[in-house]
């Protein structure tokens, strides 16, 4: 009887070995998928003036303090072409708390730090933003993959929490346009309740507070009820239309994109 429980008891510690094992293997096989990967798709939320599709090729290369996330983003057709593309960078210095982003353009062909096209933080409230492919639409650069690295960059991204963006200049001098559009009146921040919880809250799924000035990605998680995040079409018509309302009061226009 001893043996036979001395020998379950082996049989246990060879299968948490074998296990542990596999979980380090598949943790590492994740993190080299991710890292190596650059996935190509056309942007959900990203159009063109026009409302023509947008397509972005996007890569992740983590580092011990800093991880650095690029994108190639077409504005006139699928990318692989050699130019007329977009590039940029977010830089994640995550060996702090709150973590730090910091936001470049490049050149497309020569790689030189170029001002920036648009103010950044228009969008990017809190350093990197999940990628959403548009509905019905491929992810490429994975092979089959694809979908899930597109799924563990995600993550990562929502794993730094709250992500604070740094200004910084361009060849020693401020830059001509500013990371964050719009000046001051631009800078009141969302107080709503079912918005708040998370976004200029602490904890594990918390955001950098939205203000004004992020209009365009308020109005499109409104309009295709992503948020409050995990609530899917949770907000009465009334909510919706008070934010919305904020949103326009007093600056941007009543009517067109933006409702
Ligand atoms: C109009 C909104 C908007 C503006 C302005 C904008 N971005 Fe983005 N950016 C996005 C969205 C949305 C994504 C996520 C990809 C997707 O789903 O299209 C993204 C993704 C990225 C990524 C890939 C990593 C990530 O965040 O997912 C980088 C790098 C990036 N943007 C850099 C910049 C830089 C640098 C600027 C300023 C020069 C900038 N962006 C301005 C909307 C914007
Ligand atoms: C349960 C927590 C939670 C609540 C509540 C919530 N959000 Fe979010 N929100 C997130 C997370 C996490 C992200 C980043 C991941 C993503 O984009 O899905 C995010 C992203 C966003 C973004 C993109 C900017 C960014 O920080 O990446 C906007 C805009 C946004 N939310 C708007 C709203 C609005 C408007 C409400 C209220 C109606 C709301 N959210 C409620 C968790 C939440």
């Amino acid at each position: 009887m001893k043996r036979f429980t001395e020998a379950l008891a082996h049989q246990a510690v060879l299968a948490s070995v074998v296990a542990l094992a596999l979980l380090l293997w598949a943790g590492a096989l994740a993190l080299w998928g991710i890292a190596t990967a650059s996935l190509t798709f056309e942007s959900w939320e990203s159009t063109t003036g026009s409302g023509g599709a947008v397509h972005n090729q996007v890569s992740y290369q983590p580092g011990w303090s800093v991880d650095t996330w690029t994108m190639k983003q077409s504005h006139t057709g699928k990318l692989g072409l050699e130019s007329g593309f977009d590039r940029v960078a977010i830089q994640v210095d995550h060996s702090v708390e709150p973590a730090q982003a910091r936001y470049f353009q490049f050149d497309s062909t020569s790689g030189k730090e170029l001002e920036y096209r648009t103010s950044c933080a228009l969008c990017h409230a809190n350093g990197p933003r999940v990628l959403r492919p548009a509905p019905q639409t491929s992810v490429e650069g994975a092979g089959v993959l694809s979908r899930w690295v597109m799924l563990l960059m995600n993550l990562r991204i929502k794993l730094y929490g709250t992500v604070q963006n740094v200004v910084t200049p361009l060849g020693g001098r401020s830059r001509s346009v500013p990371l964050n559009w719009g000046g001051a009146a631009y800078d009141e921040e969302l107080q709503h309740e079912r918005c708040v919880a998370c976004h200029g809250s602490s904890g594990l799924a918390s955001r950098s507070p939205l203000q004004k000035r992020h209009f365009m990605p308020i109005s499109f998680m409104l309009k295709n009820e992503l948020m409050p995040l995990g609530f899917h079409g949770a907000l009465s018509e009334s909510e919706k239309q008070e934010i919305l309302s904020w949103l326009r009061s007093p600056f941007l226009p009543k009517q067109g994109k933006f409702n």
